[in-house]
């Protein structure tokens, strides 16, 4: 399980890694802008087809309340959406609650999750939110969640710590999984802009970008496949 310190807006801090999970600012709206605007979501959604998120890092489950809620926003009844992620020090339900006590319309939807959740349990739990929302939540390593995951994946969001505090979520081995579980038009995008993670997906076919990063960040990394 993970341990925290948080800041006085209760943005938590990762004692292990001494990270946090998002920016302080607004956690929130840099969910949107640095996963869902920078992979052209909602605009890839089509209706009456399937789609599939996988995350690296699940953390708070912020990113994944932030797709929900442009999900039902967007109104994509007759559409099925599969969300898979994985966690290796996961976060209590309660420190889950109390994360993401900031966003008022998240809590409907982080309320039935919190129902099922079970972050002592290793391995992936199905977790239906709706009849067209499944979330595959992995509990273990990034490596074994990668091969394990079902492919094809339109979309990744690459949320591991920082790379030089966290390389494992962050090494070739995860690139080259990436590409592999990808379907054809696969994006990506991640709040980390560092130089070998730019030139790693560039070397697996993805055409990336450098643009501009969220509040305090100069700078993050987005692509897609040709
Ligand atoms: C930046 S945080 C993710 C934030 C998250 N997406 C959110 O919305 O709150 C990075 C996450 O990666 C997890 N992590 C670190 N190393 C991992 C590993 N080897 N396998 C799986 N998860 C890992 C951390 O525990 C942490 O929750």
């Amino acid at each position: 399980m993970s341990q925290l310190d948080w800041k006085e807006n209760l943005t938590p801090i990762n004692r292990q890694f001494d990270d946090i999970y998002y920016a302080d600012e607004d956690g929130l709206a840099e969910a949107r802008y640095v996963y869902l605007l920078n992979n052209s979501l909602p605009e890839k959604w089509k209706p009456k087809s399937d789609y599939a998120i996988a995350e690296l890092g699940f953390g708070t489950g912020l990113n994944f309340f932030a797709v929900l809620d442009l999900w039902f926003r967007n109104k994509m009844e007759d559409s099925k959406l599969r969300y898979s992620s994985c966690e290796k020090f996961p976060l209590t339900g309660d420190d889950i609650t109390k994360a993401l006590s900031r966003w008022p319309e998240l809590q409907p939807q982080l309320k039935n999750f919190l129902t099922v959740y079970d972050p002592q349990r290793p391995g992936f739990q199905k977790i239906k939110l709706s009849t067209n929302v499944e979330l595959d939540l992995f509990i273990g390593d990034v490596s074994e969640f990668l091969s394990q995951l079902q492919s094809p994946i339109d979309t990744w969001f690459l949320d591991g710590f920082a790379p030089r505090k966290n390389p494992e979520m962050w090494s070739d081995e995860v690139f080259d999984r990436v590409l592999k579980l990808s379907s054809p038009s696969a994006s990506f995008a991640t709040f980390a802009a560092a130089g070998f993670i730019r030139r790693g997906m560039l070397d697996r076919g993805f055409q990336v970008s450098k643009v501009a990063g969220f509040g305090r960040k100069r700078e993050m990394l987005r692509g897609h496949l040709a």
